[in-house]
């Protein structure tokens, strides 16, 4: 049955496939653009891509105007306003954003303060709160789970008050996503295994909530089949070209799929334990996915049954309930096999969070936008009551 009212926005060009990175300084051109910032960290710099991105450039007429290589783990506000100034003194007029989540956000909150005419990212805090267009972004995502080179959203750490916060405007899409196998063969399995089941939780959580819709479900049904069929194939040997691929593009079509349908109380409380205890996004998604399955298990039962053959598991078996079920246990067994093969952690307390912690996250986690859009509601008990089952 059709929702009574739905919409669906995705202005993205996407360039897909091996190679696609020898691509970019045309599309540069063909976005009017001619010195271009370089946004990335020193993981990806040190795993050799940058190199890869500077080749490309090698004959070209657009340029690299500069190199920022900075960026921490979770970017944070006071670091998306030092680079949005280098940007303004270097002259660049586009960002080429190379790296993961982290990365790809610090890139759109600069952008933002620098096309604002800004100084400071916590002016714009929130919901279609940008009122000039942004300067073109080129998204190269180099680990597969955020979908941030899809996204309208950033998700941009305070330092001041210890929370996560985001920044959503159709403003903020990337002009083009550039999706190639060699920059995602240098992540290190448990970032595979996690990032992957960030790209799982978007799907999930797109496909379960309120604001699902019949385009982001189909979205949301391709990127489970390719995490299902790809996920343990990368993590467990990341030159596979194929499984690099395939999860690159599992990562995309779930990022466009939460993107619109928005996702649900798994992101609300891995927001809150990445800004609680530090957290790694995929990671908390990954622990907390099942338990938040569990949580709205008999309000959506019909659509986890749906999940459950995409994710490998015999259709149409039994009833709907019994089905729903299947498809949890399914996901358990993909989250042993990943710690088997990567030590993914299965508990928040194989994670870092300490027990007394658990009403602070449950605290955060209420107050978080994503939750709105939850099947089920949620106050405090029911928050502290996953987090103590998945502790
Ligand atoms: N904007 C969105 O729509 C959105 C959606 C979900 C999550 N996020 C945010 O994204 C962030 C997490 O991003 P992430 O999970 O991609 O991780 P990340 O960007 O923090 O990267 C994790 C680590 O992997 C390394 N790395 C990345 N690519 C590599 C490569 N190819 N080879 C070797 N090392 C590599 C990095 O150097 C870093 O140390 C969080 O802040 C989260 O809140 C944003
Ligand atoms: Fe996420």
């Amino acid at each position: 049955m059709l929702p009574r009212y739905y919409q669906h926005y995705c202005p993205v060009k996407i360039l897909s496939g091996n190679n696609a990175v020898s691509n970019i300084p045309y599309e540069m051109e063909v976005l009017g653009c001619r010195k271009a910032m370089v946004v990335t960290d020193k993981g990806v710099a040190g795993a050799g891509l940058i190199t890869i991105v500077k080749e490309a450039f090698s004959d070209a007429h657009a340029q690299i105007g500069h190199i920022f290589d900075e960026t921490p783990v979770d970017s944070s506000n006071r670091l998306v306003n030092k680079l949005a100034q280098i940007f303004v003194s270097e002259q660049c007029d586009c960002f080429i954003a190379v790296g993961g989540g982290s990365v790809l956000d610090t890139a759109k909150g600069a952008n933002i303060v620098v096309s604002e005419g800004s100084d400071d990212i916590l002016k714009f805090q929130g919901n279609e709160v940008l009122k000039k267009n942004l300067l073109p972004m080129i998204a190269v995502p180099t680990t597969s789970g955020t979908g941030s080179e899809v996204t309208k959203v950033a998700v941009i750490y305070n330092e001041e008050m210890n929370i996560k916060m985001s920044f959503v405007s159709d403003k903020l899409y990337p002009k083009v996503a550039v999706l190639d196998p060699k920059m995602t063969m240098t992540v290190p399995p448990k970032i595979t295994a996690a990032t992957g089941m960030d790209a799982l939780t978007h799907a999930i959580e797109a496909y379960t909530c309120i604001q699902k819709n019949p385009i982001d479900d189909i979205f949301a049904r391709a990127a489970i089949e390719l995490v299902s069929t790809y996920l343990l194939r990368a993590t467990e040997n990341g030159k596979d070209e194929e499984a690099r691929l395939g999860m690159a593009n599992a990562s995309l079509f779930a990022g466009i799929a939460f993107s619109n349908s928005m996702v649900g109380m798994v992101h609300a409380l891995a927001h809150a334990c990445g800004g609680v205890c530090h957290v790694p996004h995929g990671i908390a998604n990954a622990i907390l996915l099942p338990y938040v399955l569990e949580y709205n298990f008999e309000k959506v039962s019909p659509d986890i049954a749906e999940i459950c053959p995409m994710l490998g598991g015999a259709p149409e078996q039994g009833e709907t309930k019994h089905q729903a079920l299947q498809t949890i246990s399914l996901i358990r067994q993909m989250q042993k096999a990943l710690n088997a093969m990567s030590g993914l952690p299965l508990r928040l307390r194989d994670a870092g969070v300490p027990e007394d912690r658990i009403p602070v996250i449950a605290r955060a986690a209420i107050n978080d936008g994503a939750l709105i859009f939850n099947p089920v509601e949620a106050e405090y008990e029911d928050a502290l009551g996953v987090l103590k089952r998945a502790f």
